[in-house]
C-alpha cells in the first residue's frame, strides 16, 4: 500500500482477510468476552465549585492514584464542539488520500503537523490498526496558519477548553498530596501541547488485530474524546476495591457527552509514583470505524521533570531527574510496550 493510504486506504480498497503485518502475536490480541466495563461513574466537574467540592476532588484523586483513569462531565467543553469534533474526524480521514499524504511524515509542508498510520511502524512486531493525525500547539497564529483547514479551527477550540479544565484537574490533584499548586509547578507540566485525531478503519478479524497496542502516554494528563463504538481498554496494575482485580482488562465505556482522562508517566513522575500512569490499549471492531481525539498535555521537551520536592523530603525520591526531550527520545525508540518506558525515569 502506497504512502498516505494509510490502513483506511488498503481496507476502502475491499478487503476481506487481515493483511500479515498487522496480524498480532496471540498475546497482544485483545479478547473481549471477559473483559469487565469499569464501574466508576462519570464525575461531575461542574460540582468542584460548589459545596460538594471536597468529595468530587478525593474522587479525582482516588481514580488518579489507582486506576489512573476516569471520565468527566460538565467539563467545561462545549458540547457541541463534541459532535463537530467526531464529524470532523470522520470527514478528514474520509478525503482521498492524496489530500492525507501531503501531511505525512517527511513531506508535511509544517513541522505542527505529522500524518501517520500505525506508531512506529519500523518498530513494531505487528502494525497498529490505526491512522491518525497529529497537531502540535506553539500558538493560535501558528495553528491557524499550518493545522489542516478541514480541522484546524474546532481542534484548536477543543485543545484550549481542554487544556482549562486539565489545569484545573492539576490543582485538585496537587492539592490532594499537600502540595501548592502554583502556576509554575503546573505549567511545567504542560508547556507542551497536541491534539491528534485517530481513525480505527473496520477490521475484518478483530480478533487478530490491535488499534493501539499496550502503552502508557508520556505526558502529564490526556483527555480523550472517544466515539460511541468502544474499544479503550485498561489495565489494572493492583486490586482496587469495588473496581478490578490486578492484572485484568477494563473496557471504559463510551459516555455521550463525557471525556476520559487519563494519567501520563510525567505526572507519575512528579507526583512521585501517587498518580499512577494506565497502560491502555484498543481494539478494533468490524462494524463501524471509529474515531479518537486526544489532546496530550505535557511538559516542554527542555524541561528537566523529577518528583516534587515536597514529596521526596517526605517518601525519598522514587524517580530520577529526566530531560523530558531524553524521555520522549526513549519512548520514541520503542514499539508500543506497555508501562516499560516509565523504566527510564526510575530512581
Ligand atoms: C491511545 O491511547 O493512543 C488511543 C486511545 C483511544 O483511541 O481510545
Ligand atoms: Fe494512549
Amino acid at each position: 500500500v502506497q504512502d498516505g493510504y494509510g490502513v483506511k486506504g488498503m481496507v476502502d480498497l475491499g478487503l476481506t482477510k487481515v493483511p500479515k503485518p498487522y496480524i498480532q502475536p496471540q498475546q497482544e490480541r485483545i479478547d473481549k468476552r471477559n473483559a469487565r466495563t469499569c464501574p466508576l461513574q462519570p464525575i461531575d466537574l461542574s460540582k468542584l465549585n460548589g459545596p460538594e467540592h471536597d468529595r468530587v476532588a478525593e474522587e479525582i484523586s482516588k481514580a488518579a492514584s489507582t486506576i489512573g483513569f476516569f471520565q468527566v462531565v460538565n467539563h467545561g467543553v462545549p458540547i457541541e464542539l463534541l459532535g463537530k469534533l467526531k464529524d470532523t474526524a470522520h470527514s478528514f480521514f474520509g478525503q482521498p488520500p492524496e489530500k492525507k499524504a501531503v501531511y505525512r511524515k517527511g513531506a508535511s509542508p509544517s513541522p505542527l503537523v505529522k500524518y501517520g498510520t500505525s506508531f512506529m511502524p519500523d518498530k513494531e512486531e505487528a502494525l497498529e490498526w490505526k491512522d491518525y493525525i497529529s497537531m502540535t500547539y506553539t500558538n493560535d497564529v501558528e495553528a491557524l496558519q499550518q493545522w489542516p483547514k478541514e480541522c484546524k479551527e474546532v481542534s484548536l477550540e477543543y485543545l484550549k477548553t481542554s487544556v482549562e479544565m486539565v489545569r484545573k484537574l492539576l490543582e485538585v490533584l496537587m492539592e490532594n498530596l499537600g502540595v501548592k499548586p502554583d502556576n509554575t509547578k503546573i505549567n511545567a507540566l504542560i508547556g507542551f501541547k497536541l491534539v491528534n485525531m485517530n481513525y480505527y478503519p473496520t477490521c475484518p478479524d478483530p480478533n487478530l488485530t490491535v488499534g493501539v497496542g499496550r502503552h502508557s502516554d508520556m505526558g502529564a494528563l490526556t483527555v480523550l474524546l472517544q466515539d460511541g463504538i468502544g474499544g479503550l481498554y485498561v489495565k489494572v496494575e493492583e486490586d482496587i476495591e469495588h473496581v478490578g482485580k490486578k492484572g485484568e482488562w477494563m473496557e471504559i465505556p463510551p459516555v455521550d457527552g463525557a471525556l476520559v482522562i487519563n494519567v501520563g508517566d510525567a505526572l507519575q513522575i512528579i507526583s512521585n509514583g501517587m498518580y499512577k500512569s494506565a497502560e491502555h490499549r484498543v481494539r478494533t471492531t468490524s462494524t463501524k470505524s471509529r474515531v479518537s481525539i486526544p489532546v496530550f498535555t505535557m511538559p516542554k521537551p527542555t524541561e528537566k521533570i523529577r518528583p516534587l520536592p515536597e514529596l521526596v523530603e517526605r517518601d525519598g525520591g522514587r524517580f530520577r531527574e529526566v530531560v523530558f526531550q531524553d524521555y520522549m527520545n526513549n519512548f520514541f525508540s520503542n514499539a508500543h510496550d506497555g508501562k516499560k518506558s516509565l523504566q527510564f525515569g526510575q530512581a
